[in-house]
């Protein structure tokens, strides 16, 4: 049902399968803050929620924007039995058993004990490349690295990593206007037969790897998961089924690569645009800490998180009836200027809290990990290098319903 307001709207037009608004969707998401804070998009039929203190509120409220239909607006339509059994995909109480048993192993003890691993991984990638050489910060970098540590933790064969990043690419790429979603049409059994047989060798490829480690266990994410016990419906505890465990191994390589990837390729943009602030980063690098967290405000690597309301609700004088579907637009809660001063500047020691790693229940559980692996790459990054130079002009961005960013950004070094 469309709001009372939309004539109104005629000319006030958001969607995020756009390749032109998602180029630069800041100025939409200024007037959906100011014009239309409850914004209703007739063609897709959902609401989306832009202000800082709107998608906060959201985010903690599970009861009411839930995400057990998905998260992601082309899957909420896919049948609930099809859906991954992820804990991204789930509310509580189902949401929080599962997330107990993973949590552990991304506890900032856990994580800190890794940081000689990541630093190391970081340093083989850079070695082949000598000051004043070109090459791709994403492709030959950041995305190597985000598939190797989360690889690394969670227990997959270096040899096979690529497996992973063409994965998360290949499950997530939308074409231009939104009307083919290859992951949705996979997940309603009517993708096309490559896209379907590429989802089942993947998921083959996962399974078997289960299948080894469960009969010879090692020090890895993968074996200390088959290892742990959920509390079941009953009250009794049992090992995770095979699917709950596939599905779980499958969103850590999606949502701990592509973000990372996507947020290094930010750094690799907006640190030289601000010279002083780059500066001061290389002489100090204890401010590189805030500096992620400012990249991670100012470019949210996923700006937009789908949810179905659960009951009737009324904001800023608009209903949004029980059963809608909402985007949690984080990236323009991000440049709110009701919360932010000079939003759209860069900023390493404002020292601002965000909503770019979610709020609530489904706060990004790779948190730590991300925040250091940034913290890392871009420190290797400068003890080799002292800095680097981006050419944007020659870059590529990919266009997918989850991450926005540079696929590729030279830079010469
Ligand atoms: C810069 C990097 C990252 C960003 C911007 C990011 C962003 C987010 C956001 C916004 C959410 C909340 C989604 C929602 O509310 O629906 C989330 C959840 C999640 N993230 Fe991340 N993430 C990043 C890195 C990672 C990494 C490295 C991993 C894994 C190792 C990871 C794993 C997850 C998981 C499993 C969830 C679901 C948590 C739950 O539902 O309880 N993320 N992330």
């Amino acid at each position: 049902m469309a709001p009372s307001t939309a004539a109104e709207m005629v000319d006030l037009y958001y969607d995020p399968y756009s390749f032109e608004i998602d180029e630069n969707p800041y100025p939409y998401f200024k007037r959906l803050r100011d014009e239309a804070p409850v914004y209703y998009n007739e063609k897709y039929d959902f609401y989306a929620l832009s202000r800082y203190a709107d998608v906060l509120e959201a985010s903690k409220d599970w009861h009411t924007y839930s995400s057990a239909r998905g998260t992601v607006l082309e899957l909420l339509d896919v049948p609930p039995e099809n859906l991954p059994q992820m804990i991204i995909f789930m509310d509580p109480p189902q949401h929080s058993r599962l997330r107990k048993l993973v949590s552990r192993g991304f506890s900032p003890r856990q994580i800190d004990r890794i940081e000689t691993q990541v630093r190391d991984i970081a340093r083989r990638l850079l070695a082949p490349f000598a000051p004043g050489d070109t090459f791709d910060l994403v492709q030959d970098y950041a995305a190597l690295f985000a598939s190797m540590v989360i690889g690394q933790l969670a227990g997959v064969p270096s040899e096979d990593l690529d497996i992973l990043r063409q994965w998360g690419e290949d499950n997530l790429t939308i074409e231009e206007g939104g009307d083919s979603f290859k992951t949705a049409e996979v997940m309603k059994g009517k993708g096309d037969a490559d896209a379907l047989a590429r989802r089942t060798n993947i998921g083959d490829y996962f399974k078997s790897l289960a299948q080894k480690r469960r009969s010879e266990p090692q020090d890895d994410m993968i074996s200390a998961i088959i290892d742990s016990r959920i509390e079941g419906d009953d009250g009794q505890t049992r090992p995770l089924t095979e699917r709950e465990l596939l599905d779980f191994i499958m969103l850590l390589s999606g949502a701990g690569t592509e973000t990372v990837s996507r947020l290094l390729g930010w750094a690799g943009t907006y640190l030289p645009a601000y010279p002083e602030q780059f500066d001061a980063v290389k002489a100090d690098r204890a401010l590189l800490p805030g500096a992620v967290e400012e990249l991670l405000r100012i470019e949210p690597p996923t700006p937009v998180q789908a949810r179905v309301t659960t009951a009737d609700v009324t904001l800023h004088g608009q209903a949004v009836p029980a059963g809608s579907r909402v985007l949690l637009l984080t990236g323009a809660a991000g440049r709110d200027e009701r919360e932010y001063a000079d939003p759209d500047r860069l900023d390493i020691r404002r020292h601002a809290k965000h909503v770019s790693l979610g709020q609530g229940v489904h706060f990004c559980l790779g948190a730590n990990l991300a925040r250091l692996e940034a913290r890392v790459a871009i420190d290797e990054l400068l003890n080799k290098f002292g800095g680097w130079a981006p050419h944007p002009d020659r870059g590529e961005r990919i266009h997918t319903s989850t991450v926005r960013g540079y696929r590729r950004l030279p830079v010469t070094v």
